[in-house]
């Protein structure tokens, strides 16, 4: 059994195993080339591949996504091998944290994460949201006092830190945008899928309805103006029964810290 970076000749192999990995198939064969040219794509061989998972190294953390192993080479340790492997790699540089986002009805990975003692750090839940037109908002923009309500933000279904230069970069573009007519501000941070074409994923801090209503029409009509076919809602809180809001998964983010 050997763990070793991805090479281009093991798509093919891997993507035959990660076609129905879930009740709606998978999403490595979209992300497989760009996550091959990010590095830190990690493949455990035995005799043949038989799983992978990618690594994600930001500020002071690691992300761990596509953690996969084929159906007849499960339940030997593999995956915990290959995360015990990213792990190390991560402590070698000095990272403090592992985050990894976990569906909250997928009981094998959930175990399996509690058994490497990740913990769960908090649990969000996934909107999809259809872009169309509207005029029925009043949002601002920029730098808000209430970046301290959101410690990371989601860049790519990465869970990032939000430090002062992603604050600052996000305020200059104006992707960061909130609504404070009442108490309880609602925030939204917007950025562009690195991985799919025309979509838009926001991380959305709902402080009370009224700005949350607010926000939504804003990022509505922002996705219909600049041509988006999604937008992805990341939030830790329930949004509103609308029409064109569409409730879809639970995750659990899970942390653990590595000394
Ligand atoms: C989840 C998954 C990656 C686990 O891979 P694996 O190589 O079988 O996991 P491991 O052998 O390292 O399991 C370690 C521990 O996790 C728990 N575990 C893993 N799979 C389990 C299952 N199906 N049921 C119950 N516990 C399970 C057990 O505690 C296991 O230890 P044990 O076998 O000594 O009891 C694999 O089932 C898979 O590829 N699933 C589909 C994709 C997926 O869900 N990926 C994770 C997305 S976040």
């Amino acid at each position: 059994m050997i763990i070793r970076e991805a090479k281009p000749a093991d798509k093919n192999v891997i993507l035959e195993f990660c076609k129905n990995t879930f009740s709606w198939g998978d999403y490595i064969k979209d992300v497989w080339n760009y996550w091959l040219d990010e590095e830190n794509l990690f493949v455990i061989d035995v005799e043949k591949p038989v799983g992978m998972c990618h690594a994600f190294f930001s500020n002071n953390q690691v992300w761990l996504e596509g953690i996969r192993i084929e159906d007849s080479a499960r339940r030997k340790g593999l995956a915990s091998k290959l995360i015990s492997h990213v792990e190390s790699l991560a402590i070698k540089n000095k990272l403090d944290l592992a985050f990894m986002l976990i569906d909250i009805e997928n009981m094998a990975s959930l175990l399996m994460a509690k058994n490497l003692d990740y913990k769960i750090h908090e649990t969000w839940k996934f909107y999809s949201l259809l872009p169309k037109p509207s005029e029925n908002y009043n949002v601002k923009f920029g730098n808000v006092h209430e970046t301290s309500l959101i410690s990371h933000y989601v860049r790519s279904w990465r869970w990032i830190k939000l430090d002062k230069k992603a604050i600052r970069r996000l305020s200059d573009d104006n992707r960061l945008v909130y609504s404070n007519q009442e108490k309880n501000t609602s925030l939204a941070i917007l950025t562009d899928s690195e991985h799919f074409k025309k979509t838009l994923i926001v991380t959305l801090h709902s402080g009370c309805e009224k700005n949350t209503l607010n926000l939504i029409s804003y990022l509505q009509d922002f996705g219909f103006k600049n041509n988006y076919e999604r937008i992805q809602i990341l939030t830790k809180e329930d949004l509103p029964k609308l029409e064109h809001l569409e409730p879809r998964i639970s995750f659990h983010l899970m942390k653990k810290p590595l000394n």
